[in-house]
């Protein structure tokens, strides 16, 4: 009941996110999703973050999870336009591998249609071939379990 009434509150709250106009017309198979591939989708990266996160962030921040864990960070583009991003990382921990996930962003016209949930399954498989025996957000960013899958 409390778990309904909760999902029924993010629901309105998304959709308070962006106003019926503002939302984007597409078909989930339009969205295309790549894994980091290199210098040129830097300030893709950047931009939706500092559009979207309150955090500010340099260069070097965006480059160290980038250049490190290139593997562990993908892009949604919608006809060529660069619509959410997640961005992550891994390390030891405990004698076992741990996944991060850094940052997660999809802009406003695109909420509620799945694509952060399909970047993050993306992140979390790469993560799981790597070594990786659980997942967590970094402290700086709340996300909560909200969108991991259980079963992660
Ligand atoms: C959070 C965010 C990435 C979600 O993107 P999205 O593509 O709309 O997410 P999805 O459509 O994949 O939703 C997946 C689940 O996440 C939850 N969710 C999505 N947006 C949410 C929000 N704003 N608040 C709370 N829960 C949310 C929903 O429970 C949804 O599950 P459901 O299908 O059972 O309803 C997007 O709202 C965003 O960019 N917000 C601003 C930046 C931010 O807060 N990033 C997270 C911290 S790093």
């Amino acid at each position: 009941m409390l778990l309904q009434q909760q999902k029924e509150t993010r629901g309105r709250e998304r959709t308070m996110e962006a106003k019926p106009e503002e939302k984007a017309e597409f078909e989930e198979a339009e969205i295309e999703y790549v894994s980091y591939g290199g210098e040129h989708h830097l300030p893709l990266i950047m931009n939706l973050v500092d559009q979207e996160l309150s955090e500010p962030y340099s260069i070097f921040t965006y480059r160290y999870f980038v250049y490190l864990w290139p593997q562990l960070s993908f892009l949604a583009f919608h006809k060529g336009k660069c619509v959410g991003t997640v961005v992550c990382k891994m390390g030891e921990h405990r004698n076992t591998f741990r996944g991060y996930i850094a940052m997660l962003v999809v802009i406003k016209p695109y909420r509620g249609r799945g694509i952060a949930t399909e970047l993050v399954t993306r992140s979390i498989r790469m993560m799981m071939e790597s070594g990786c025996e659980e997942v967590r957000y970094l402290s700086y960013f709340c996300l909560g379990n909200i969108i991991c899958n259980d079963e992660y």
